[in-house]
């Protein structure tokens, strides 16, 4: 079988990272070229078990300098881009959304750009349900790939701008395209800044977990390897220009999925602490997947096994949140290219 260069924007974050595992281990003749900018969402520890694999590589460089990107695209001939890359926190966005903009706008258009000049295969944009804004608390609606874009924060907004030029690239210079809009994602190497791993590091510290509002907002939620099944699914059998939603019908409450990590932990709902609502904040997400199970696609996990596996990790690994939460973390084991 031909080698084929995947090129992985975002590999070293949660989601594009437990991908590049995946991808490593599943395709030798693949080569996964991991590029990464390392902000404080990256790191590259997770990797040490494929690290010295002949089949991973790993580029420092930002998504948004153009010049470090066309070099890289007149240097390696790429046959897929699976872009992950971006600001990813809807709280950081609301205090400081104009690294949004350059990251998920102006960074997807330039490899957009060079994607369309290097001629590659497919470009496999990476999106979020949440470009949909929100639905309200009728548990018989849904998002589909029809759904209007009515983004609610800078994040999600900057998210459906980057959606319209990947949609633009391919109707005004037939760049092959996908674009895959997941719901809320959780497991492995979750950085502890989001809901399901801050509540349970924050328990396994002692400490109180914060719930925004009353707690009856919800997401659907669904373990990092089925998005990662999705994708590779995606970029082998999807169909040029389509969107795919990607999602396991797992809606549940916060105060819900916060319950359930304290008594899997054995500990006291008085350590739930009720704190001011966030801007915004939506109300409820829920996918319907259809399109994707038509096309082969099928989750692994329920809600209750992939919580229970990702628990377990947590209570396995805490040197690794636990350089994080410190800000002892160091990046280590990249090989700079550009700089
Ligand atoms: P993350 O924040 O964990 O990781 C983002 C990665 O992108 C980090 O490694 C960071 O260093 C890198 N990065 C940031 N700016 C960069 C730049 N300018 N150049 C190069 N690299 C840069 O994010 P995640 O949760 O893994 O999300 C990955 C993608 O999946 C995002 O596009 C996000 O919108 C989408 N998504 C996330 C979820 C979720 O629940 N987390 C759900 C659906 C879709
Ligand atoms: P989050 O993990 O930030 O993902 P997103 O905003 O992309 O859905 O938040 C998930 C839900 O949990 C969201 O409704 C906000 C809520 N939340 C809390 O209640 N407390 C927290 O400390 C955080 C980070 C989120």
């Amino acid at each position: 079988m031909n080698r084929k260069k995947i090129l992985v924007t975002g590999g070293a974050g949660f989601i594009g990272g437990n991908f590049v595992q995946y991808m490593v281990n599943k395709y030798y003749n693949y080569d996964i070229y991991n590029l990464d900018l390392l902000t404080y969402a990256g790191d590259l520890t997770k990797h040490h078990i494929i690290q010295n694999k002949s089949n991973y590589h790993f580029i420092k460089a930002d998504i948004a300098d153009s010049e470090a990107i066309n070099i890289l695209f007149s240097q390696e001939k790429f046959d897929f881009v699976v872009h992950f890359a971006a600001e990813s926190h809807v709280d950081r966005s609301i205090t400081d959304p104009e690294v949004f903009v350059r990251t998920n706008v102006l960074g997807t258009q330039v490899l957009l750009d060079a994607a369309k000049q290097a001629g590659i295969s497919k470009f496999i944009h990476v999106s979020t349900d949440e470009v949909y804004g929100e639905l309200e608390f009728d548990p018989t609606t849904y998002f589909s790939e029809d759904t209007p874009l009515q983004p609610s924060s800078p994040y999600s907004a900057s998210k459906a701008a980057s959606d319209l030029l990947v949609h633009a690239y391919n109707k005004t210079y037939g760049l092959p395209i996908n674009i895959t809009r997941c719901s809320n994602n959780y497991g492995p190497y979750h950085f502890p800044e989001k809901l399901i791993p801050l509540t349970i590091s924050r328990i396994l510290n002692g400490q109180k977990v914060p719930v925004y509002g009353d707690g009856k907002n919800i997401r659907d939620w669904l373990h990092v390897n089925d998005h990662c099944t999705a994708i590779d699914l995606v970029m082998h059998e999807g169909v040029n220009g389509e969107v795919y939603n990607v999602g396991g019908h797992n809606e549940r409450t916060n105060l819900e999925v916060v319950k359930t990590i304290i008594k899997t932990l054995g500990k006291s709902e008085e350590l739930i602490d009720f704190v001011e609502d966030r801007l915004g904040h939506d109300k409820r997400y829920a996918i319907d997947p259809t399109k994707l199970v038509n096309l082969g696609w099928k989750p692994t996990y329920t809600f209750d096994t992939g919580i229970a596996q990702t628990i377990q990790w947590y209570l396995d690994n805490q040197e690794w949140w636990g350089q994080i939460i410190s800000g002892e973390y160091q990046n280590y084991f990249h090989k700079q290219y550009f700089r």
